[in-house]
């Protein structure tokens, strides 16, 4: 998770009445976690949901729920409260709370403070579907965008009265993911990145099959780092068991085939091609339509394999490639492997991994191989890692790429 962006940041975060109150305990943490300053303030109907005790007790300070509260000294809360702040964050954000700010309304202490404010407005809607697509809630929406204030979700999926559909507030962490993201410097701004994450699945027969260690990790804190960075992103994933970065597109693919069959259809569009997914190198010729089963005579069951697509290479190829990195993973003789693997699959630069193998793990350190020489990135965890690694394709990119 990304965590620089929000250091030393001074957040006000408004809740309003909704049962998605119980969220912003855990976003609260992690906000304050990440070395955000979080100043909560809450309407009289948040406070049903949940108390301010709870709330100050997670954020460290003090909670206002009154423009009458005799703390502020000069009694003027609403203008108070937000003059130190990086941004007003609202969530969850109610229906009543959008229509009040989009009729600029300043009726009780946080919309009040909205009105006042000299700094970005976000907001994280949370309501019953129907509700969110009533027309007057959308045509609040519309005016909040056109305003400038941000939008964040809302998500879809089962809702608390029992319906499903559009308007359930992001998960806690796709929130905190939201803010960073906010907060990131948009070095990719305008650029497509296209990236491949995890193992390959392929298969021996209906039930087994050939994978590897590869637990998507490190792709996906790239995918992270990069939509932060204001890219847009599409994530081609083999099968990993890890939540899509907020804002990212993601397809999920099994086999090297289908990994390269869905890079190639949408690799025309992208200006940087990140291959950080260990593929498998060989499949089974034929694999078995029906279970392998044991025969009588217990013979044991042989295989013939046949070499995958390369699509590292397959897309530095192209007649008009996109950026191209490659990853390597080595289990010896890195500094040799790195840079022979990346002049023979033709693509500038190529990350290798130092150190033992570090599938799974939350840490790394890698060398990055190009033309000019090799430099070594210091060991971080993966997001940090990431975020580096963004800094450096960003800084590495033909200005014509804009232009693809
Ligand atoms: N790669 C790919 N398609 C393949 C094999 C690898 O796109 N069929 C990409 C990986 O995503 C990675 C880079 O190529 O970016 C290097 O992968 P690696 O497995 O280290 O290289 P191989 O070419 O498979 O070489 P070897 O296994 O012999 O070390």
């Amino acid at each position: 998770m990304a965590t620089a962006e929000l250091a030393g940041k001074h957040l006000v975060l408004g809740m309003t009445g909704g049962i998605a109150c119980y969220k912003i305990a855990e976003l609260t943490r992690l906000l304050t976690k990440a070395g955000a300053t979080v100043q909560v303030v809450m309407t009289e109907a948040a406070t049903q949901f949940i108390t301010p005790v709870t709330m100050q007790a997670l954020s460290g300070r003090p909670v206002y729920t009154s423009q009458w509260d005799a703390r502020v000294p000069n009694n003027m809360a609403h203008i108070d409260l937000s003059r130190e702040a990086d941004a007003i964050v609202i969530a969850p954000a109610s229906t009543d709370f959008l229509a009040k700010l989009a009729h600029g309304m300043a009726d009780d202490l946080l919309s009040t403070l909205c009105v006042a404010r000299d700094c970005p407005l976000l907001v994280v809607p949370a309501m019953n579907r129907q509700m969110w697509q009533n027309p007057a809630t959308q045509r609040n929406v519309t005016q909040l965008r056109a305003d400038g204030i941000d939008v964040l979700g809302p998500d879809s999926g089962p809702q608390a009265c029992g319906e499903v559909g559009d308007g359930r507030m992001l998960e806690a962490a796709a929130t905190y993911e939201a803010i960073a993201s906010f907060f990131s410097p948009k070095i990719l701004s305008g650029r497509r990145v296209l990236l491949t994450a995890g193992p390959t699945f392929e298969p021996l027969d209906p039930v087994r099959g050939i994978t590897n260690r590869s637990s998507g990790k490190m792709g996906f804190a790239l995918a992270r780092a990069a939509q932060q960075a204001g890219a847009e992103v599409h994530l081609v994933a083999g099968p990993v068991a890890l939540e899509t970065p907020w804002g990212v597109f993601r397809e999920d693919v099994q086999t090297a085939q289908h990994m390269h069959d869905a890079v190639m259809r949408s690799v025309a569009d992208a200006d940087i091609f990140i291959g950080v997914a260990a593929v498998a190198d060989w499949r089974v010729d034929h694999a078995s339509e029906h279970k392998i089963k044991k025969t009588a005579e217990r013979a044991l069951p042989t295989f013939t394999f046949v070499e995958n697509p390369d699509i590292l290479a397959a897309v530095a190829k192209l007649p008009h490639p996109p950026f191209a990195v490659g990853f390597a993973a080595e289990s010896g003789d890195l500094e040799v492997h790195g840079e022979e693997k990346r002049v023979r699959k033709n693509v500038p630069l190529l990350i290798g991994n130092l150190g033992p193998l570090t599938f799974g793990l939350d840490d790394n350190e890698v060398i990055m191989f190009e033309a000019g020489g090799a430099t070594k990135l210091p060991r971080a965890d993966k997001q940090t890692l990431a975020r580096a690694l963004i800094v450096e394709i960003a800084k590495r990119l033909p200005d014509t790429s804009l232009i693809r």
